[in-house]
C-alpha cells in the first residue's frame, strides 16, 4: 500500500532550548526565513505525502496559524505589490491536507504517535520528528518510503553517532543489506552501559511505520525518562517481523538543541540564493577575529 499519510509529533516541551521555547514552540524556530516545521512539511510533500497530522498541545496554536490563510496580510501584500511573497504565503496553506490533534499530556514520543491512531487507520505511515530538519536533494522521507516499498517492512532513518553521544540516542542492531540499507533486528533507547550498546547507529528523525505499532504502543510501559518511548515499541517490531534501516543522505539539524539551531542557520543561509554571498563575506570578515 502506498504511503500517503504522515505524522509530525510537535508536542514536546523543548526544555533544551529554554527560555526561547517557553511560549514559542521549538518547531516554529526559524532557519533563515522559514520555521523548522515548514521545512519538514515540505519534505513530506516532496516525498509524495498528501495528508499530514501534526500533534500539538497547549500553546502551539501558532503552528496551525502558520499553515492557514491570513486574509489581512494577503491583502496588504497585494496592495503593496509584494506579489512573490503573496504567492509564497498563499501556497503555504495549500501544501497538503494538514490536520491537527492535541496530545493532552506530554507523555513521550511513543504516546504522541499513538494519538494518530484514528488518522492513520490501517495504512503504513511516515513519522517526521518535528524538531529534526533534514536538508538534501533527495528527501529523507522519500528514501525511507522507497525502502518500505521494496522490503515491505517498517523503516527507520539511521545515522552513526559519536561513541560518546550514543547514550543520549537509541542504539540499533543492524546488518548491511546493500549500499546504505540495513536490516534491523533490535534496538535500545538511551543505552546506559557499554554492554547495552548494539552499534553506533541510531534512529534520527524519520521512520515509516505499519499500523500494528498502535497495539504495541498500547502495551508499552514508560521507559527512559518515564516517557512512553517510540523506540521501545519499535523494538517489538524489529525483534518479531524485523525492520529496515536507511542511512539516509542529507544533512540533519537538531532544532531541539541550541548548537543544532546555529548550525542550521549558518549552513542554510550560506546556501541561500540571495543571502549566501553577503553572508559568506560577513562570516569571512568576522572569522579573522576568531
Ligand atoms: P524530544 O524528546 O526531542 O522533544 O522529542 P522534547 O521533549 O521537546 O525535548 P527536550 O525537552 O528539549 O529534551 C522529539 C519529537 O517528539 C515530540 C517533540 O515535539 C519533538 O518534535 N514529542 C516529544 C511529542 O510530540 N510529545 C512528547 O510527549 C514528547
Amino acid at each position: 500500500m502506498k504511503v500517503t499519510k504522515a505524522v509530525i509529533p510537535a508536542a514536546g516541551l523543548g526544555t533544551r532550548v529554554l527560555p526561547a521555547t517557553k511560549a514559542m514552540p521549538k518547531e516554529m524556530l526559524p532557519i533563515v526565513d522559514k520555521p523548522a516545521i515548514q521545512y519538514i512539511v515540505e519534505e513530506a510533500v516532496r516525498s509524495g505525502i498528501t495528508d499530514i497530522l501534526i500533534i500539538t498541545n497547549r500553546g502551539k496554536d501558532i503552528i496551525e496559524d502558520h499553515f492557514d490563510r491570513c486574509p489581512e496580510l494577503e491583502e496588504r501584500l497585494l496592495a503593496t505589490g509584494k506579489n512573490d511573497v503573496y504567492d509564497e504565503v498563499v501556497a503555504l496553506s495549500h501544501l497538503a491536507n494538514i490536520f491537527f490533534i492535541r496530545q493532552k499530556e506530554t507523555k513521550g514520543l511513543g504516546h504522541a504517535v499513538s494519538c494518530a491512531k484514528n488518522f492513520v487507520g490501517n495504512e503504513p505511515f511516515a513519522v517526521l520528528y518535528g524538531d529534526d530538519v533534514i536538508i538534501g536533494e533527495d528527501p529523507a522521507c522519500a528514501q525511507l518510503i522507497r525502502a518500505y516499498d521494496e522490503f515491505g517492512k517498517a523503516v527507520v532513518g539511521i545515522k552513526a553517532v559519536p561513541e560518546e553521544a550514543i547514550s543520549k540516542y537509541s542504539s540499533l542492531k543492524v546488518e548491511p543489506l546493500r549500499d546504505n540499507i540495513f536490516s534491523c533486528t533490535d534496538m535500545v533507547e538511551k543505552p546506559k552501559t557499554k554492554e547495552e550498546v548494539l552499534s553506533l547507529y541510531s534512529i534520527l528523525g524519520r521512520c515509516v511505520l505499519t499500523p500494528d505499532i498502535f497495539d504495541i504502543l498500547e502495551n508499552t510501559a514508560p521507559g527512559a525518562g518515564g516517557e512512553i518511548q517510540l523506540t521501545d515499541a519499535m523494538r517489538t517490531l524489529a525483534q518479531t517481523v524485523g525492520m529496515t534501516g536507511v542511512d539516509f543522505t542529507g544533512t540533519r539539524y537538531d532544532m531541539g538543541d541550541k548548537l543544532g539551531i546555529l548550525k542550521a542557520t549558518v549552513e542554510v543561509a550560506l546556501a541561500d540564493k540571495v543571502l549566501g554571498d553577503p553572508f559568506r563575506e560577513y562570516l569571512k570578515s568576522i572569522s579573522v577575529t576568531l
